[in-house]
């Protein structure tokens, strides 16, 4: 009898949750959900339509994994800026039962690629190449990755099913946001400079809201991809094209790079943070390592007492911050070419020493904090997010960048899609800061076949052997420390989990030495007073788009999508 009033209640909370959920109709006609609840399942994603297409899977009986895929490829098609083809990422799933594994579908470096491939005669960095060249394309993971996921773990064995939304979206086109539009604007010259043929993404009037974005020759190649699978994009004609493309513009990238990628299956990095089991993405990320040394830094303290944005804790997490990103600058790269000391990174005894010296009234200069030491093993080292979960509780988070907005802005001559620049996530020259201001070291300098160290942190958190949060975001180097503030948000501060997205963020990386924090979020008198502790603080705009989801008291989950973008949660009911 309890049972079945509890059964009730929890549906008509769920019900009424669903309808009051914030819903913003865009002149568009596309309905943004910023938040929603079912235990039906849903996907959050930085798109309405792509949302939408990985709902209708799972309605067709498909888990989050078909959900996946086809949001993967409707991103690559309605949110050109990330989404893509052309890119990589990393993915961590945990099944119904309660098992995590993750995949890593990082780009490479190209075979010929070497460690002063950005640099002139002098030793010098040449600005951009690796960043705006077709020197910067890493050998892209995705589609791989797609493949892997696929006949691994999809319910509805049905590819054409997946990959048939992103192929009509493109086809027909859709009609672009205002974010959409500007971004567009803002990256022409761009375009223009790299691609000296036509391509959709440039016209010769300005973008606006509402206008229809077409990429015919993308849906043709999403089609090859359909009719001919993985081999299509790394061994048939997509993959000459590809090649052609970069080839003509004095890059790398050979038929070779592309027929030898492989995705790799990695453990998770996982720990433990009040009770809470967190399971994020292994080396090549950097995401997981952090996130949970910075979590084991924390632990220790009352944070809630402390409150929420308080000067002695943005002051703490600020410290913690500061010591994590050194190591990373120095232990962290791809674990088949570095030895990277994880166990040691995240042990206790370690982490608790890296705080030793820790002043709560007193900022330590960063020049003064360097990487902690410690014994190597012996012989023997513009993103987008996707947060999706099923009815039976299969969760899938993944975190996929093209790295800059769009990319390197080269679009592949006759098969419409964005290639990457990852290869700026190197560390092109040793002390040289990449275009998130992140610092590098030998531990991720260019090698061939190896992947670039990344911050992407798509992380599943526990709790009772139950699925606590999925949650992931992009950001460059902010990533960590805004997937960090949304966890000790919800379990620290005991947010509503929409305010846990939605409050304002701020982030330090050891280097520059210096805070950044979301504009307006801090007053003048805290900003005062934390410059008088010692910390050097600078106002920006956006940190992080969080996608969200967490489970509630009554068992069923609801989805946050950041108020940062155009995200948006679509559920199934
Ligand atoms: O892998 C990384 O860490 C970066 N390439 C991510 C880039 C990113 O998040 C850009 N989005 N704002």
């Amino acid at each position: 009898m309890r049972f079945k009033f509890t059964l009730l209640l929890a549906l008509i909370l769920s019900v009424l949750l669903t309808d009051c959920s914030s819903t913003i109709s865009d002149k568009l006609g596309y309905n943004i959900h910023k938040k929603a609840v079912s235990s039906m399942g849903m996907v959050v994603s930085a798109h309405p339509l792509a949302s939408e297409v990985g709902t209708n899977i799972l309605k067709q009986g498909g888990n989050a994994i078909d959900a996946a895929i086809a949001v993967q490829l409707a991103l690559a098609v309605v949110y050109p800026a990330a989404g893509n083809i052309g890119g990589g990422g990393f993915m961590v799933f945990t099944d119904q039962k309660g098992q995590t594994v993750t995949l890593d579908f990082r780009e490479k470096a190209p075979s010929a690629a070497n460690r002063d491939l950005y640099l002139d005669s002098k030793g010098d960095v040449i600005e951009g190449l690796s960043t705006s060249s077709h020197l910067a394309v890493g050998v892209p993971g995705t589609v791989d990755g797609i493949f892997t996921i696929f006949e691994k773990y999809s319910k509805l064995k049905n590819f054409d099913l997946l990959i048939k939304p992103a192929i009509e979206l493109a086809a027909n086109g859709y009609k672009i946001t205002a974010e959409e539009a500007n971004d567009l604007n803002y990256s022409e010259s761009e375009f223009k400079r790299l691609n000296k043929y036509a391509i959709p993404f440039v016209r010769s009037t300005a973008w606006k809201q509402g206008d229809v974005l077409k990429q015919t020759d993308l849906a043709e190649t999403l089609q090859r991809i359909m009719n001919n699978g993985r081999s299509e994009f790394y061994e048939g004609k997509t993959a000459e094209m590809l090649v052609k493309c970069i080839s003509e513009n004095k890059g790398i990238i050979t038929l070779d790079d592309l027929k030898k990628y492989k995705s790799v299956w990695r453990k998770p990095i996982a720990g433990h943070y009040r009770g809470y089991t967190i399971l994020s993405m292994a080396p090549p990320s950097s995401g997981g390592v952090l996130l949970l040394q910075m979590l084991k830094m924390l632990e220790p303290y009352d944070l809630k007492t402390m409150g929420f944005q308080s000067k002695q804790y943005i002051h703490l997490l600020t410290e913690v911050q500061r010591r994590s990103y050194a190591d990373r600058s120095v232990y962290l790269g791809d674990p088949a070419f570095v030895k990277i000391p994880v166990h040691q990174l995240l042990d206790s005894m370690y982490l608790l020493s890296r705080m030793r010296n820790f002043n709560p009234l007193r900022a330590i200069p960063s020049k003064l904090i360097s990487a902690g030491t410690m014994p190597l093993p012996h012989e023997s080292e513009e993103t987008t997010h996707i947060s999706i979960i099923d009815k039976d509780g299969n969760a899938v988070s993944i975190t996929t960048t093209l790295n800059s907005s769009y990319g390197s802005n080269i679009v592949v001559n006759g098969a419409g899609f964005i290639l990457n620049n990852e290869m700026d996530d190197f560390s092109i020259k040793p002390g040289n800061l990449n275009q998130y201001g992140l610092i590098g070291a030998e531990a991720n300098a260019i090698q061939p076949g190896k992947r670039m160290l990344s911050s992407m942190t798509p992380t599943v958190v526990m709790k009772d052997g139950k699925i606590f949060a999925v949650v992931g975001s992009p950001g460059g180097s902010t990533i960590i420390t805004t997937v960090l503030q949304v966890l000790v948000n919800l379990i620290d501060h005991k947010m509503d989990p929409y305010d846990a997205v939605q409050a304002g963020r701020f982030h330090s990386q050891w280097l520059p030495d210096k805070i950044y924090v979301e504009n307006g979020l801090w007053s003048k008198q805290l900003t005062r007073q934390l410059e008088e502790m010692g910390h050097a603080i600078e106002s920006r705009t956006d940190i992080g788009r969080v996608e969200a989801i967490v489970r509630n008291m009554d068992g069923t989950y609801i989805g946050i999508a950041d108020k940062r973008g155009d995200d948006d949660v679509e559920v199934v009911k």
